[in-house]
């Protein structure tokens, strides 16, 4: 695996970056490796999806493609699942950056000494999940996804393993089975069913005592520039499937309602293009995750591919220009363990 550690120019703070580079092709390392380094969300434009190359009885079943991207048809989940959404979920690193370390909940000295986490919907990079256990090598990690994790066994700790399933559905563990529970970044995967079902499936394989945290973006832009045509279609496109991207404030009450005491709820703020280097690499990072939302996007507008993709870069650049930013909601609870379990 190629790693790349990169150090903030001013605070001197080094983190290993893009550990999934090579997936992309050798070339891109002479573009990362002089100064301070392009990324792959950078250079995204030169990235072919391997989807440029094959017919369409190569797309495996369960999958469609448009324009070039791969999209999961057994769910609900509107972004795509190939190699340039690996490449996005590099947003890892920028989000532990602007969290100023991987969670929040109280739970540095059961990790050091050894616990049993789970990371659901780990993301076909598992990025969190394979950091955390190589940090926390006494605690056993488990990743939940509803897509594979796209690892190489070389690439993943010992104490770490992943499996396939789906936490709406319900997840294949026995009651109380987790210490930690982490959920990142379901915003758009939840309707508010499913958020409900969802929390109560967490609730069930958490521990009395044990901590469930969750990370969410808010739905809605501080300092917004007068033109979010897209962004109102990437919420229309949601609702049309359900999902409420505001939903995530009900977070807090869900644990409430679940049983969990000690709930703490506050925000981190989430510059998109500016406020220095991780603000700029997060704006990338949103307009890339917008940009794979196009071929969804123009049709609600009504323009075409190619507008659509100008409108989306002319969007990342006013959000630049007025400095807009979001609330990143982080919230964690503890099951109380005097109730019986599980609350209907
Ligand atoms: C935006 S990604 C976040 C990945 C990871 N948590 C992170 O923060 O980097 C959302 C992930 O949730 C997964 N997902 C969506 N619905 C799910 C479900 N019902 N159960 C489990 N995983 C789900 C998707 O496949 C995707 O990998």
């Amino acid at each position: 695996m190629i790693s790349i550690v990169v150090c903030h120019p001013t605070s001197g703070v080094c983190h290993t970056i893009f550990p999934i580079l090579e997936k992309v092709g050798a070339p891109h390392l002479n573009k990362i490796l002089p100064g301070f380094p392009a990324t792959p969300m950078e250079n995204q434009s030169n990235i072919l999806s391997t989807f440029e190359f094959l017919s369409m009885s190569d797309i495996p079943e369960g999958f469609k493609v448009i324009k070039c991207r791969r999209y999961n048809t057994n769910s609900d989940y509107l972004l795509p699942t190939d190699e340039k959404e690996e490449i996005r979920l590099n947003l890892h690193y920028i989000l532990r950056h602007i969290m100023h370390g991987n969670y929040i909940a109280p739970v540095e000295e059961q990790l050091q000494e050894g616990i049993v986490v789970l990371d659901a919907g780990c993301g076909s990079t598992a990025e969190w999940t394979v950091e955390m256990a190589s940090h926390y090598p006494n605690s056993t990690f488990i990743g939940i996804d509803i897509n594979d994790v796209v690892l190489q066994s070389a690439e993943i700790p010992s104490n770490c393993s992943f499996i396939k399933a789906n936490t709406v559905l319900g997840l294949p563990f026995e009651d109380e089975t987790f210490d930690y529970i982490f959920q990142r970044c379901m915003f758009a995967s939840f309707t508010p069913r499913d958020w409900e079902t969802g929390i109560r499936e967490l609730a069930r394989v958490v521990k009395p005592g044990g901590w469930v945290e969750s990370f969410e973006p808010s739905s809605s832009f501080e300092r917004s520039p007068p033109d979010m045509r897209i962004y109102k279609a990437v919420v229309s496109l949601s609702e049309a499937q359900g999902i409420d991207l505001g939903y995530v404030l009900e977070i807090p009450n869900l644990l409430a309602a679940n049983n969990f005491e000690d709930i703490s709820s506050d925000y981190v703020s989430i510059p998109f293009g500016w406020g220095g280097r991780v603000g700029e690499l997060h704006g990338r990072n949103g307009l890339m995750t917008w940009t794979a939302l196009a071929p969804l996007v123009a049709p609600v507008l009504k323009i075409s591919h190619e507008e659509c993709v100008d409108l989306t870069k002319a969007a990342f650049a006013n959000f630049k220009a007025n400095k807009t930013w979001n609330k990143g909601y982080c919230v964690y609870g503890r099951k109380a363990s005097s109730r019986k379990w599980p609350v209907r």
